[in-house]
């Protein structure tokens, strides 16, 4: 019991740039007590006294403005920050080292009983402040849900879920974008994904490389069909009306970057 609080307070520690101490996250950090308390609640619930349970979990409430049905199935390092106005549901499942913020609801959209309503989030999931994720669906390992974000639908792992209906903003790009790098010799995940302008800057560059190289490819494709063709035709006749390339090299954009 003792190690898996030393887990939290240290999980907590090293997500929030906030926490000075351990005894500062031991005090005063409502997410580590809706969690310490939940256990209870879900030990309560898995031997049948449901009532107990319950109320384990709405003192909880009270004291730390989370709802965590005693139901809910939650992995180890989970970091729910600030945490007033959490709910997770009964069949809701939270794997180990998420990150959830204020407002978040993990909830339902029928009503059918004993069946599974609630999401399941996969490992080391981030869900924004406010956002909504609703239904028996899963997100994937390593999956972002933007805040203030509706999800209706199961987001990949590693995808990262914005707007309502929530749609996928960045998972194919950086799938794009992580076939170029590994082709050019190194990962695209080795630079920071944040707002460091470098690394912003190298993926523009890894972008901007890969769209190079489709068109280096259409190029190929036209001087092959164009030498097939001159072999038949007379030459006015050659060049082939899809031989142009449809991509362009944005330097604006790099240099907007760089800025
Ligand atoms: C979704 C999120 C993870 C994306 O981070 P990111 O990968 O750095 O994405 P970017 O900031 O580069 O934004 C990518 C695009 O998504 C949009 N976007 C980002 N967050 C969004 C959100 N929550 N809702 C709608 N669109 C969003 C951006 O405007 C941008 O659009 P554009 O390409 O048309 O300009 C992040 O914005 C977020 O919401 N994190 C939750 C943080 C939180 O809740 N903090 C609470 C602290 S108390």
């Amino acid at each position: 019991m003792l190690t898996r609080l030393r887990e939290d307070i240290a999980c907590i520690r090293e997500r929030d740039p906030a926490a000075r101490s351990g005894f500062e996250v031991l005090t005063c950090y409502p997410g580590l007590h809706a969690l310490l308390l939940h256990r209870w609640a879900h030990r309560f619930w898995g031997l049948g006294w449901r009532w107990l349970g319950r109320f384990t979990s709405h003192l909880a409430r009270f004291l730390t403005g989370i709802e965590i049905h005693p139901g809910a199935t939650i992995g180890r390092r989970v970091f729910i920050d600030h945490g007033m106005g959490v709910v997770v549901g009964e069949t809701a499942e939270i794997g180990d080292d998420c990150t959830i913020y204020q407002g978040v609801t993990l909830g339902g959209t029928s009503l059918a009983k004993g069946a599974k309503r609630h999401p399941t989030l996969g490992r080391g999931v981030i869900v924004g402040a406010n956002s909504q994720v609703l239904g028996g669906f899963t997100v994937g390992d390593g999956a972002r849900v933007g805040s203030g974000a509706v999800v209706v639908k199961p987001v990949p792992p590693g995808a990262t879920a914005v707007g309502n209906p929530a749609r996928i903003i960045v998972a194919d790009a950086e799938a794009a974008r992580e076939a170029a790098a590994a082709r050019m010799g190194f990962s695209a995940y080795g630079v920071s994904q944040g707002d460091d302008p470098v690394s912003q800057a190298m993926k523009g560059l890894i972008d901007n490389a890969a769209g190079h190289e489709h068109q280096i490819a259409l190029l190929w494709a036209a001087i092959e069909k164009l030498s097939a063709r001159a072999r038949e035709l007379p030459a006015a006749d050659c060049v082939p009306q899809d031989a142009h390339t449809t991509e362009s090299f944005d330097a604006e954009r790099l240099n907007r970057l760089v800025k």
